[in-house]
């Protein structure tokens, strides 16, 4: 009960009616709503799972990193419960942008180190740190990434999203999902809703990765789309890198999408075929952001506003009452201020391309 077992998929019925056709058809978009787990994003699904492994090791001390600093308020609160001390690795400029998650760590309870850069210079200190001190740390990745057996053990503890969906589907119509999106960042949300259908061929799924200021622009974190395979952080995935395979810097207006390499998982399945993956941009993640706020009275992190803001060229494109999932991996209260910022330094109104449910034609 403490971990929150509420997260249901709801049938999101305005953004629904905001996608229809002229003639009334149209996909059914359901959320999976991750943004209702303890501390506010899917994190906690992988969190409280290693620190009790930490706990039944007999360590005492936790070790780890966070971009956006949901991983960090996670394990920060399964540490408090569960009495371990905890250190948390972040990087300087993630701290400036998402300040309100530092502070709560603190309150937590956690030591937060700040790291000069951002989340993947943060987990080479994490880990820097937990080789120094073996006998008494345990180092836990918030995500898919990192050395063996971590992103296995991230994978199984996210598997939670899909298995729940998977039943949550069943009792609400009788049947699977058609359609399976969700941001990636590293990939722990996407691989935790995809990893239960992946033998289920008829279920498409489908990644979304930040554009940033377009794929074009070299600022972005779009690492299927534009990276090449390569090793970082102990483990072989697709990576941003140059000619001479050094690590290129990442830009997302989502802080939690922005680290250089992926989930190996992920990358398999994009080699394989099996998952698709495309990108969307901050402008597009922003306006998607609004959209749900308008339409259904939820407030996305912008991590997941990506995959929110492909609906709009994945709905046009399929059948009547198709069965999408969103993952909802996250609330996105504490980045109002940020959301802002943005749209006057674009000149945007708030809000106004979604005020008015539209009609698709
Ligand atoms: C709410 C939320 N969604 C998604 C992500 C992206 O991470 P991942 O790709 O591992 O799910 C983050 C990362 O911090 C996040 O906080």
């Amino acid at each position: 009960m403490w971990e929150g077992k509420h997260r249901c998929i709801l049938i999101a019925e305005r953004l629904t009616n905001h996608y229809k056709n002229m003639d009334g058809t149209g996909p059914l978009i359901y959320l999976k709503r991750e943004d209702l787990s303890h501390c506010g994003a899917h994190k906690m699904n992988n969190a409280i799972a290693q620190a009790m492994i930490a706990k039944r090791m007999g360590l005492k001390h936790v070790v780890t990193a966070t971009g956006a600093g949901q991983h960090g308020v996670a394990t920060a609160a399964a540490c408090a419960k569960l009495g371990l001390e905890c250190t948390v690795f972040m990087g300087s400029i993630d701290m400036q942008k998402q300040s309100s998650n530092l502070l709560l760590m603190k309150l937590l309870g956690a030591q937060v180190k700040s790291v000069q850069g951002n989340f993947k210079d943060a987990s080479s200190e994490a880990i820097r740190g937990w080789v120094g001190n073996l006998e008494r740390s345990y180092y836990f990745s918030g995500t898919v990434v990192g050395p063996h057996p971590r992103p296995s053990m991230v994978c199984e503890f996210q598997s939670v999203i899909g298995k729940e969906t998977r039943r949550q589907a069943m009792e609400k119509w009788g049947g699977k999902p058609d359609v399976l999106v969700a941001c990636v960042g590293s990939g722990s949300n996407a691989l935790g809703l995809f990893h239960e259908f992946i033998g289920d061929q008829d279920v498409r799924m489908i990644g979304v990765e930040a554009a940033g200021f377009g794929l074009d622009s070299g600022k972005h974190a779009a690492t299927l789309a534009r990276g090449e395979v390569g090793v970082y952080h102990g483990a072989m995935s697709y990576l941003l890198q140059d000619e001479e395979g050094q690590i290129v810097d990442t830009h997302s207006i989502g802080v939690g999408l922005e680290y250089p390499g992926v989930s190996p998982e992920l990358s398999f399945l994009k080699d394989t075929g099996r998952a698709e993956f495309y990108s969307a941009t901050d402008k597009e993640a922003i306006a998607a952001y609004q959209r749900l706020c308008r339409l259904e009275g939820i407030v996305p992190a912008l991590e997941a506003s990506h995959a929110l803001a492909f609906l709009d060229k994945l709905c046009p494109t399929l059948k009547d009452g198709t069965k999408v999932v969103v993952s909802c991996s996250g609330r996105g209260d504490k980045v109002a201020v940020t959301v802002h910022g943005y749209l006057q330094d674009w000149s945007i109104e708030p809000c106004t391309d979604v005020s008015i449910p539209v009609t698709r034609t």
